[in-house]
């Protein structure tokens, strides 16, 4: 389905980029724009800004930036047609009614399709299940104390002896064997009629995105087959990396904490016990993307993870990542059973409850695990054990919560807190000491790279004209869009002069026309630049001025060195030259 620009626009514009963000990200009115952590890294101080006057945002940390419609497809992972649908609908916006012919259809992008696949493919196993074909799934289930209510709720379903069924239901529904196989449901085989379906006798865990899409599968072999679950490839909806299982729950659960599990059946479990903010990853490590998803819901996450040796390994990782990403993360002990889903079974919801309230702290879980590493009897051992726990409170980066992480260490342990402080103070001087934190770059201060430096001054210039449009009447004279010498900056110069010129600009409808997510960045960030807060209009004058005069002596430069491409480079590099020089001896005011 493909909109019109005009509809596209109106959109756009009942959606304002201030309330949109605000549903997703904490934002602080901070100089004329809002602030907050950026959603899409990892980072403990605001550098993810976002103009209400320009409808754009920006990160200066990770380089984020986009309009309305970047936000919510990069967020939502959206496609730019869904997005489209959710902020039409979000702003009450009619949107013309979509044609299902054929051709339609063949437009759908790539991804639409495999998630119609998987939605047939879900509806199928859906239904298996509670069918004569289905019912040593359903005992399975039932057996594993699963209700009908609970099964219902994830869409559990079954992959039966006969795979040829599934393949055969998804052709009846018109989807290519193409494209059945790139959903990594069946793979091609010379006999099966052709297909032979990748899911056999298990139980099927359709996998949801935080919008209740199935992206994938797990299937849990029915007894002790191997492997015991398979699961659906990376496809271009899939990707195992940036989604958790059962999040689509866990996200409305608003309970103050996420419980990161290992398995499905965990998270299931869980929920059915009343713990819906349960959340597990999918067949692989838990990862830092991951970690970032979480941190959109909340700063505290819960580990329950397997008590035996790997499970115990894989929380360390865990821990060391979510303390990476700003979250607090804490360990449940899950003695005596395995994990979750059997803790479930045997004490019941109220014992687990206990159990969330003495959830230990990772720094506490990590000593004691690092201590089982030692013979605390041999003296020389015991060093070494209390040197690694120096060296962990070095990664505290602020002094307070060192501290306070050093007396608790040395009581618990019997170090004497003094000797502790020094260890701690040899390890931070060789290491540096604290990370430094990090913090969005000035605007002016003016760097080695003479190229890096003619960006940012050709980036400063657009924003602060943005800003102040009466400035334009006044520098139009030396500056046009030619003097941009990035080609994306050119661009957007070539359609905001005549806005300017009109009195009616648009920076959010101006990153609209780049189709490219690279691209609109690079154009957010023209309108994100920060400008330099200086004291007396004479500095700021100065300032706008030396801004000015870079731009221009930049653009002189590119036009001299690519005459010998371009003729019309001479003509406009004598012409820039004229204007350098009549610009270095006037003065603009800034009134
Ligand atoms: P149940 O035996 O059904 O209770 O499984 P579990 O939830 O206790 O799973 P387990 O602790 O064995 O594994 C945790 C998670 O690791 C599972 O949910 C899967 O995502 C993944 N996993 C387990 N076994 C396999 C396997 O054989 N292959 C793959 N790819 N993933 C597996
Ligand atoms: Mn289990």
């Amino acid at each position: 389905m493909y909109y019109s620009e005009t509809i596209v626009e109106e959109v756009r514009t009942r959606n304002d980029i201030v309330e949109v963000v605000s549903g997703y990200v904490r934002l602080q009115k901070k100089g004329g724009r809002y602030w907050g952590l950026c959603p899409f890294h990892n980072e403990k101080s605001p550098s993810f800004s976002v103009n209400g006057d320009m409808q754009v945002y920006h990160c200066f940390g990770c380089g984020a930036g986009g309009n309305v419609y970047t936000f919510v497809m990069n967020y939502e992972n959206y496609s730019f047609p869904e997005a489209v649908r959710m902020l039409a609908e979000r702003a009450g916006v009619e949107l013309p009614q979509e044609e299902d012919s054929g051709e339609a259809r063949s437009k759908e992008s790539r991804r639409a399709r495999l998630l119609a696949v998987n939605k047939a493919a879900a509806q199928f196993f859906y239904y298996q299940l509670r069918s004569p074909h289905g019912e040593i799934g359903y005992q399975y289930l039932k057996k594993r104390e699963l209700s009908d209510e609970t099964m219902h709720r994830f869409g559990l379903g079954f992959a039966g002896k006969n795979g040829a069924h599934l393949v055969q239901y998804l052709r009846k529904k018109g989807f290519e064997d193409e494209l059945i196989q790139e959903a990594g449901l069946a793979r091609h085989s010379e006999k099966d009629g052709g297909m032979l379906s990748q899911f056999w006798n298990r139980v099927m865990y359709p996998i949801q995105d935080i919008n209740n899409r199935v992206i994938g599968f797990g299937g849990r072999v029915m007894g002790d087959g191997e492997p015991k679950y398979l699961n659906s490839p990376e496809t271009p909806v899939f990707d195992k990396r940036r989604n958790l299982y059962g999040l689509n729950y866990a996200r409305r659960a608003r309970c103050g904490n996420i419980i990161l599990c290992e398995g499905y059946m965990d998270v299931i479990a869980m929920h059915q016990a009343g713990f819906t903010q349960a959340v597990a990853s999918l067949g692989t490590a838990f990862t830092a993307e991951q970690a970032a998803l979480l941190r959109r819901y909340t700063e505290n996450v819960l580990l329950a993870y397997d008590s035996d040796g790997a499970g115990v390994k894989a929380a360390l990782r865990a821990v060391g990542i979510l303390r990476e990403a700003g979250l607090t993360g804490k360990i449940i002990n899950m003695q005596p059973y395995k994990d979750p889903d059997e803790f479930m079974k045997g004490l019941g919801r109220e014992a687990f409850e206990e159990r969330i309230g003495q959830a230990e702290n990772s720094f506490f879980f990590e000593v004691r695990i690092l201590q089982g590493q030692f013979n605390m009897e041999d003296p020389e051992e015991k060093t070494k054990f209390h040197r690694e726990i120096a060296k962990k409170l070095c990664e505290f980066s602020e002094d307070v919560e060192r501290d306070n992480y050093l007396q608790a260490v040395a009581e618990k342990y019997y170090i004497g807190i003094e000797n502790l402080r020094r260890l701690v103070a040899r390890y931070a001087a060789g290491t540096g000491g604290a990370k430094p934190l990090e913090r969005p770059k000035s605007g002016i201060q003016s760097k080695k790279d003479p190229e890096e430096n003619a960006k940012r001054s050709q980036r400063l210039l657009i924003t602060w004209i943005s800003g102040e449009p009466k400035l334009y009447g006044k520098i139009k004279k030396y500056i046009s869009p030619e003097d941009f010498t990035v080609e994306i900056y050119r661009k957007v110069a070539e359609r905001l002069f005549p806005e300017l010129e009109k009195g009616e600009i648009n920076p959010g409808g101006i990153v609209s026309m780049f189709e490219d997510g690279e691209e609109q960045k690079e154009a957010a960030a023209l309108f994100s630049a920060l400008i330099p807060k200086l004291d007396t209009q004479q500095e700021r004058e100065k300032a706008f001025h030396e801004i000015l005069l870079t731009v221009k002596k930049n653009s002189y430069q590119y036009h001299l060195s690519h005459m010998g491409a371009d003729v019309s480079a001479l003509a406009r590099a004598i012409e820039g030259k004229k204007a350098l020089e009549e610009l270095a001896g006037t003065h603009i005011s800034l009134d």
